[in-house]
């Protein structure tokens, strides 16, 4: 059996905090393809699971495109560890190098000795020596990964639609017109077809990394029939007049009952990717018109989801479960701020705080429409934030005024804060549609 690939940039032989008291040395390195179901046990624990194949085999999918990462304590697994490279798109379009982290578990038996400090400290020096412009993940508690850099970068909301007697607005500028009906497909079929469309919303929406190939075939049940997190449920498309596809959804049938001797069922929609509002409110109309239906829920929509405005009575969508998704660190301020597009012009002077010593400094950043340059700055900031401050309005979706507001960030001249938050802000909210 061949030694792992030694993936660039990956040294994790970094020791815990010299504080300690411990003696076994904690040995960070990458896992071999034998540790795989090992390190999966371990990440069961951590993560009050049971150990299962199909976790198993979602690793091993990802082994070769991936950092799989284990703190050994004699031998054993103690903590878990991954990160992959991937394009995440900013606003404008654009795309950069991001370091996404997932998998990050310490068993109870040796938390708070410093086991994920040592291990995501080294990951974001080598991501930012592989040229990463910023780190990304999806934090299972709010109070972790500030510390570390980290802040909101995008957020998402549950949307539910009571379906019972429901009318749609006159369809207007979006004709449904010779669009073929929406169309049921196999799974197998699906991933090729959705494809292209989930592509065409990464350049229109902030947020969205590539898709790599183990989790499409996760998300739509392909890479195993073994249960737990695998999903198994219908997948249909559209297609514009021309026959592209232009949306898919995946959903299943949620918690119903026929109690009052009428089909109260409800539909649970995992994922709803539209290129176009045509495609948007047709399936709309197959979830909402369909036999049994009496309620829709989206889950983990963008914030700015706009679902109800197809509908003659908007009250039918409730809103819930606000939640922070992506959070964001920054790694390389000039090629973050300059890769993204912005929507109005403005040239500011941001001072930049991290302790960690990755992207801190004071940099006057020079932004239009037609692009930008961010440059080390002589002169005075005309505001001061953390780095983690920096990840969150990054991606557009977060308000640095309200960051003012609330003593998180400085404004050294008066309407400044304003100014970067319309320089920074965008029309459509960010929404990573690949959690990790
Ligand atoms: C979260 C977890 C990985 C932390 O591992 P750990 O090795 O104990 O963390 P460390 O000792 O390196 O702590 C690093 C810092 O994070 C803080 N921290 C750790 N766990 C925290 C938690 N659950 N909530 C808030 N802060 C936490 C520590 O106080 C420490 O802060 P400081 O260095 O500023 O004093 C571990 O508690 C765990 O496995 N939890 C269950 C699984 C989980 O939630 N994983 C995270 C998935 S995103």
């Amino acid at each position: 059996v061949p030694n792992p690939p030694r993936l660039p940039g990956v040294e994790f032989l970094v020791a815990g905090s010299s504080e300690r008291s411990h003696d076994s040395p904690t040995e960070f390195r990458q896992i071999t393809r034998e540790e795989i179901s090992a390190w999966c046990a371990a990440l069961a624990v951590g993560f009050f699971d049971v150990p299962d194949a199909a976790r198993n085999l979602f690793v091993e999918a990802n082994f070769d495109n991936q950092r799989t990462i284990g703190a050994f304590e004699n031998g054993k697994i103690v903590g878990t560890y991954a990160s992959f490279t991937t394009p995440v798109s900013l606003p404008g379009g654009t795309f950069t190098p991001a370091n996404a982290v997932a998998g990050v578990t310490v068993l109870p038996t040796h938390r708070g000795r410093a086991i994920l400090r040592s291990a995501i400290t080294a990951d974001l020096a080598n991501a930012k020596d592989r040229g990463d412009a910023v780190a990304m993940l999806n934090a299972s508690k709010f109070g972790i990964y500030a510390r570390f850099g980290f802040g909101v970068a995008t957020e998402t909301i549950d949307c539910s639609i009571d379906t019972r007697g429901i009318e749609f607005r006159a369809s207007g500028a979006t004709s449904q017109r010779k669009r073929p009906p929406v169309e049921l497909v196999a799974a197998s079929e699906a991933v090729a077809l959705c494809q292209p469309v989930y592509q065409h919303v990464q350049r229109q929406v902030a947020g969205i990394i590539e898709r790599p190939r183990p989790y499409w075939q996760r998300s739509f049940g392909l890479l195993t029939d073994l249960k737990k997190w695998e999903w198994n449920g219908h997948v249909a498309i559209t297609r514009d007049e021309h026959g592209t596809v232009d949306g898919f959804v995946r959903y299943c049938a949620g918690k119903g009952d026929w109690d009052t001797g009428r089909p109260n069922e409800t539909l649970v929609v995992n994922e709803l990717v539209t290129g176009t509002p045509q495609a948007h409110r047709q399936i709309l109309e197959y979830l909402c018109t369909m036999a049994w239906v009496a309620k829709v829920t989206m889950i983990d929509r963008a914030v700015d989801d706009d679902s109800h405005l197809f509908l003659a009575d908007e009250r039918r969508v409730t809103r819930s479960r606000r939640l922070d998704q992506l959070w964001a660190r920054a790694l390389h301020v000039p090629a973050l701020l300059t890769t993204r597009r912005y929507e109005t012009a403005d040239r500011v002077t941001v001072e930049i705080i991290d302790e960690a010593g990755l992207a801190n400094g004071r940099w006057t950043l020079d932004a239009s429409p037609d692009g930008a340059t961010c440059r080390k700055a002589k002169g005075r900031a005309d505001v001061t934030m953390h780095v983690s401050e920096l990840g969150s309005i990054a991606f557009g979706g977060q308000s640095f005024d309200a960051f003012v507001r609330t003593g998180r960030a400085d404004e050294h001249v008066t309407g400044a804060a304003n100014r970067v938050d319309r320089l920074f802000r965008t029309t459509r909210a960010p929404w990573n549609l690949t959690p990790f």
